[in-house]
């Protein structure tokens, strides 16, 4: 089957303008490239209902509306139940920061929240930020050679006094897609809520907070083909359970508008509604019909071919390399893992090869990407990091083999072996 004729490279290709420069970009999952249409959804914005919302006259309404359609946008995107189910801010941190102080008056001295060492800082130190108030922080260790977050870790952490786990849905650094619906399940079960970190998920895969059942979900619009924004699904009880971040004014029951103090950012909540138009022509491109949320699963269905020809591509000459270790799985066993690739090479500096890679016009990155517990952890810091290459649907095998070569002219074909594997 040839997987990119079928996929219309050359389509998606030509919806995002910073592709026509000749770089290629292997950098995504630092931030991805922007659909043109989500921009122009940002300069219709700017240019034709640039006012404040809420008042009377008719370009406020349209204002109030082009919002509204934003939020709609990211609820289908996300399986949502209802709009005010989106809370919109500037970035997933915010948002993460946000949450942790709009739950306070719900903790108590002694209760206890778990959070995982493969998370990136966003969703760990907001919660250790707790621990000020009497909060027991655990840590849900991470198998160092599996890379895997084992849930028969999880379950003796938890107890009567555990009211959350916070987890990510993939690491930005291992890639492996962690088993969101089954972790929630078992929290639910000891009556705790689960927050998810789905940042360098929301790219690659179709997200479902409904069939997942989590409380709170969280990712930013700039790795997922938008501009710098970020968005928290919370569940619509749980969203009136928080404390008001806004003027007292604005009391409980002012979900989501409470959440986001200073109010959403009208042009760029806009944009994502150009983000959910591109899936949906993606999707009706592939032979889908019916409404949003079949066509967006049809393009994550095509999104997935793609980006498992390109993952599968990487990995092979990864594990042909016997200096090389992959900080993560080798395989991509069953579709679990998205193109987010990062190794060492054995007697390399990681800055070294990403550096020589920016003479071949190749965008890759180095460093812990701040999981810096998780780069601890699986030995990072004598590499000076793990490289880093971070794909998404519109790089071609092409592009896969344009880095293999340089990668072979960089370090050379047959280096020195030492040892083979994983960290
Ligand atoms: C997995 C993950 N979580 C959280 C973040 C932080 O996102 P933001 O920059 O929107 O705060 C990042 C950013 O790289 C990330 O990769």
């Amino acid at each position: 089957m040839d997987t990119q004729r079928q996929f219309d490279i050359d389509f998606v290709r030509s919806q995002f303008p910073g592709l026509q420069h000749g770089w290629t970009f292997f950098d995504n999952a630092g931030g991805s490239q922007i659909l043109k249409r989500a921009v122009e959804r940002m300069t219709t914005f700017l240019y034709d209902k640039n006012v404040q919302i809420g008042g009377s006259y008719d370009v406020s309404q349209q204002a109030a509306k082009a919002l509204m359609d934003g939020r709609n946008a990211a609820m289908h995107l996300v399986n949502a139940s209802r709009p005010e189910e989106i809370v919109f801010g500037s970035s997933t941190t915010v948002l993460l920061q946000n949450l942790a102080r709009a739950m306070r008056s719900q903790l108590s001295a002694g209760d206890e929240i778990i959070v995982t060492i493969s998370d990136h800082e966003s969703n760990i130190g907001p919660w250790e930020g707790l621990r000020d108030m009497g909060v027991v922080v655990r840590f849900w260790p991470l198998d160092a050679t599996t890379f895997e977050l084992d849930l028969a870790d999880l379950e003796p952490l938890m107890s009567e006094r555990t009211k959350l786990v916070c987890v990510t849905h993939v690491s930005n650094v291992l890639g492996t897609v962690n088993p969101i619906a089954e972790i929630a399940a078992m929290v639910h079960a000891r009556g705790a809520r689960i927050c998810v970190d789905a940042v360098a998920y929301a790219p690659h895969r179709a997200v479902d907070v409904t069939a997942m059942d989590v409380d709170y979900y969280v990712f930013s619009f700039y790795k997922t083909y938008g501009p710098h924004y970020a968005m928290m699904y919370g569940k619509y009880d749980h969203l009136l359970e928080l404390d008001p971040l806004y003027h007292f004014f604005y009391g409980r029951d002012k979900v989501p508008g409470k959440l986001e103090p200073g109010n959403a950012n009208y042009e760029l909540a806009y944009s994502v509604t150009g983000i959910v138009d591109y899936l949906c022509e993606l999707g009706a491109r592939s032979g889908a019909t019916g409404p949003t949320r079949a066509l967006i699963l049809a393009a994550f269905a095509a999104i997935t071919v793609q980006e498992n020809a390109l993952t599968d591509r990487l990995l092979s000459y990864l594990r042909s390399r016997n200096d090389c270790r992959v900080i993560g799985q080798t395989t991509n066993r069953d579709g679990g893992r998205i193109p987010t690739i990062s190794f060492v090479f054995e007697g390399h500096n990681s800055e070294d090869i990403c550096k020589a890679m920016d003479d071949y016009k190749i965008a890759i990155r180095f460093g812990d990407f701040h999981a810096r517990r998780l780069g601890d952890h699986v030995g990072l810091p004598q590499y000076n990091g793990a490289v880093r290459v971070s794909m998404v649907h519109y790089n071609t095998t092409e592009e896969v083999d344009r880095l293999v070569a340089a990668l072979d002219a960089i370090l050379g074909r047959d280096a020195p072996i030492s040892s083979k594997g994983t960290i």
